[in-house]
């Protein structure tokens, strides 16, 4: 899909298909108004005729409308004027876009950033749009073959349609925009590309199954992602190396897989050598079997998701390294399988970590928090200004908090804030869930020096406590993404979150948007936002 803007004239531009939008009560936001004035209010007339309500998610779609150079006019619904928020906004983007994809229109240019939401300006709604329109055009249909097309061709219309994926006929999408803010718009577009970009990266990747994503494709992806830009380098430590740093709670997970394990490297260099870099660290469990504590056969497959963290990091790596953002970048991923070997560990095995610290096992699939762990403290070897770990870490997430948010842990409250904010703004939320020292007390050990689980209550509280001990060197958040990283059910499928949350962030802190003019001059400064 490729996205573009262009300033908006008085004429009804020449277009296969022109996309406007329609209040409630047949008013007409002042676009649409002077087109149907050109129509000789043919729009009017169709909507007092009571085809089209208004509200957001209805959609009309019009053909050889009289007067106009365009093809077909889509008119979608605003609700009634003055009352768009951030979802209704972004139900009628999606409606726009399901509209067009099944429409066969391959163009359309849209007229949408003229409706107001409120406290929202046009470079957010441009953003909205993109965002909205590479969820909704995301297809994963490389594992699918042709091959059953021809034996089901005729035999069964509906079988075939759903055996036979399309690619989405909607290629090009042009976004109209006042003239002034034509600049600051094509800014906002490139941006908003990258991003959905990254998103389209986490999401082929944490569809891809696991067993051709494993540890060693992950490297590789990181490796195409470092030979597309200069700024990018690649490392990875093997087994051995970890086994020389001491990693004893990665290598307690990796030793139960016949597939080796990664720790991924990745470093991007926008900013002078001296400027401390960003780290995020992305959980790449590849595959997630829960090891000698077995998880249920039920969805099992779903645990092909586990690296959801890691292809989030790639994927805002390599959003970052498009916009080509002025700062510094270390992606930590460690990778490994949790599977059931007769090499694996056990309930009760005791490991030390790189830092020092033992850890009692007494339950295999608690496995996230062990790779993590030395990672949060490999990490402090490129002295990080602050650091944040994404994980699909705990099923209790995802009980305490259902699927919208992420759950949001930081030792640090500036550097929490600046996540939420980002969040709201991306409309890739979080919300945060406290990390107060009562919690630590669930992960004593009479064995070593704490527990890998601490009990059935506040499960995703107690596995951020158990990070949190190997954060200390640095200002730290965690991300909690279990609810957020997938669809279950008939959409199965990644959702790339929280690249867009973590992308925003990262634009944020790095001061860009400060100085394009596109923040608020009591929000925006240079750098450093966080305080100390
Ligand atoms: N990867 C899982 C968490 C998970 C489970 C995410 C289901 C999304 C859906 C993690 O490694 C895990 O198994 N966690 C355990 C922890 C428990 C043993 C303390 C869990 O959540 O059950
Ligand atoms: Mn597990
Ligand atoms: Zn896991």
């Amino acid at each position: 899909m490729e996205f573009s803007v262009k300033s908006r004239s008085a004429a009804a531009p020449r277009t296969a298909c022109l996309v406007l939008g329609v209040y409630e009560n047949g008013k007409l936001p002042a676009t649409t108004a002077a087109i149907d004035r050109t129509t000789d209010g043919y729009l009017s007339k169709i909507i007092k005729g009571g085809d089209l309500e208004g509200q957001p998610g209805q959609s009309l779609l019009l053909h050889a409308v009289p007067g106009i150079p365009c093809q077909r006019l889509l008119l979608v619904g605003a609700g009634p004027e003055g009352t768009l928020n951030d979802r209704a906004y972004g139900k009628l983007l999606g409606c726009t876009f399901s509209t067009l994809a099944s429409s066969g229109t391959r163009e359309a240019m849209f007229q949408l950033a003229e409706l107001e939401v409120e406290g929202r300006d046009t470079a957010w709604k441009l953003s909205q749009t993109i965002a909205v329109g590479q969820q909704s055009l995301y297809r994963f249909d490389r594992l699918k073959t042709a091959l059953a097309r021809p034996v089901l061709r005729g035999v069964s219309p509906s079988l075939e349609k759903s055996r036979a994926p399309k690619r989405p006929a909607l290629r090009r999408v042009c976004l109209l925009v006042e003239r002034k803010e034509l600049a600051k718009a094509k800014k906002t577009l490139a941006q908003a590309a990258a991003t959905a970009h990254g998103v389209d990266l986490a999401q082929d990747l944490a569809n891809l199954p696991a067993n051709i994503c494993t540890p060693n494709y992950l490297l590789k992806e990181a490796r195409k992602i470092a030979r597309g830009h200069k700024s990018v380098t690649v490392r990875a430590l093997n087994e051995a190396a970890m086994k020389k740093l001491g990693m004893g709670a990665l290598l307690s997970v990796a030793q139960g897989s016949r597939t080796p394990p990664q720790l991924i490297i990745i470093q991007y260099k926008g900013a002078a050598a001296r400027q401390k870099p960003v780290a995020l660290i992305g959980k790449g469990v590849t595959f997630d079997s829960g090891g000698i504590s077995l998880k249920p056969g039920a969805a099992m497959d779903e645990m092909k998701f586990d690296m959801c963290g890691a292809a989030t990091v790639l994927g805002t790596m390599a959003a970052v390294a498009e916009m080509k953002l002025p700062l510094n970048l270390v992606a930590l991923i460690p990778a490994t399988e949790n599977l059931p070997d007769g090499n694996a560990s056990k309930p009760g095995d005791v490991v030390t970590t790189l830092s020092g610290q033992t850890v009692e096992i007494l339950n295999t699939d608690a496995e996230g928090r062990l790779i993590l762990c030395d990672t949060l403290s490999y990490a402090a070897r490129f002295k990080p200004e602050l650091m944040i770990d994404v994980a699909t870490l705990t099923g209790a997430c995802m009980v305490a908090l259902g699927g919208h948010p992420s759950g949001l842990f930081s030792n640090h409250p500036p550097l929490a804030a600046a996540l939420l904010k980002a969040g709201t703004y991306s409309q890739d939320r979080a919300w945060e869930l406290p990390l107060w020292d009562e919690y630590q007390d669930q992960l004593k050990s009479n064995f070593a020096d704490m527990a890998n689980i601490g009990g059935r209550h506040g499960g995703a509280i107690t596995a951020a406590a158990f990070l949190s001990r190997f954060a200390t060197h640095t200002h730290w958040a965690h991300l909690d993404i279990a609810g957020t990283a997938w669809k279950s059910g008939a959409k199965k499928g990644a959702t790339g979150r929280p690249v867009p949350l973590l992308t925003r962030f990262l634009l944020e802190h790095c001061g860009v948007l400060a100085r394009d003019g596109l923040m608020s001059r009591s929000t925006g400064r240079a750098r450093g936002t966080l305080g100390q």
